[in-house]
């Protein structure tokens, strides 16, 4: 499987085997073999792996790289990385778990680019954030490769958890959040660009629809996004680091554009008393 650089597709010992993030691999292991990491945004990378490479089986990619710092792909990225999967007759799997159901402004951050993925995997907003759900969407003749009775676990097809999925999806829907991230999205970039051009502090900000993510003048390895964290905290602001220079903001996707507003106050009060 072809995974990216800088991935993260969660803390299980196979997943974090192709992590390179240290603080996630210390201390676990033995690790899973059987994953060739390329550079993110690279079509070139993968077009060589794939062609120089036997048994290559799927590419394992997020449509936004989240826990990165929120890094966009250039654009059609996605779907010439598709293209490029069904010319090698590879499955293009996309990890939606964080920008999936309306985060970026369409129901899945595939749908910008009109791909469809082979295999889909969801989880977080699934349930709204209420219940823990997560799912992984595949055509029949895909995940038909698992017979009834191979595989499961105790707490699989959970009842409860599916009638919550289906009540967070209809919100999603009745509500029109995808297009309500994406308006709201378009605001939260444009206050903070402009806010950024006059702040030494903020070099940039980028995202799509309400998952954005600001970049901080200093190091990666440096305390200032946290430091910010806590004085947006004192404020009345939950926003986490990504890394030590980016702040990442995924807000409610239910918040009113008054709301917003008053997000982006504290956020330019805050680092404008941090200078
Ligand atoms: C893209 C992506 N994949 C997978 C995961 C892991 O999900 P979970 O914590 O439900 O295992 C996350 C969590 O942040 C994520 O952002």
């Amino acid at each position: 499987i072809i995974v990216c650089e800088n991935n993260f597709h969660g803390r299980t010992t196979t997943i974090i085997s192709f992590s390179n993030d240290e603080d996630a691999r210390k201390s676990f292991g033995p690790y899973t073999p059987g994953f060739i990491k390329i550079e993110y945004d690279n079509l070139d990378a993968l077009e060589n792996t794939l062609k120089n490479t036997k048994n290559i089986a799927g590419f394992l990619v997020e449509p936004i790289q989240g826990e990165a710092g929120v890094y966009v792909p250039s654009e059609n990225y996605l779907s010439k990385a598709k293209a490029l999967c069904e010319k090698y007759n590879v499955l293009f799997i996309a990890d939606e778990v964080q920008t999936g159901i309306a985060r970026t402004g369409k129901l899945l951050a595939v749908d910008h680019e009109n791909v469809k993925p082979d295999i889909l995997i969801l989880g977080k907003a699934l349930s709204g954030g209420a219940y823990p759900v997560s799912a992984v969407l595949a055509n029949n003749h895909i995940m038909n490769v698992i017979k009834p009775g191979q595989h499961g676990s105790t707490f699989g097809g959970n009842p409860i958890a599916a009638a919550v999925a289906i009540a967070a999806l209809t919100v999603v829907k009745d509500e029109k959040l995808a297009d309500k991230a994406e308006y709201l999205g378009l605001i939260f970039r444009k206050e903070i660009g402009e806010f950024a051009k006059t702040n030494d502090l903020i070099k940039s900000v980028r995202g799509k629809g309400l998952l954005n993510a600001i970049l901080v003048n200093d190091t990666e390895d440096s305390s200032t996004a946290w430091d910010i964290c806590i004085k947006l905290r004192d404020n009345g602001l939950l926003a986490k680091p990504t890394h030590g220079n980016i702040i990442r903001f995924a807000p409610p996707l239910v918040m009113t554009e008054d709301q917003l507003m008053e997000c982006i106050d504290i956020i330019k009060k805050t680092i404008t008393e941090f200078n």
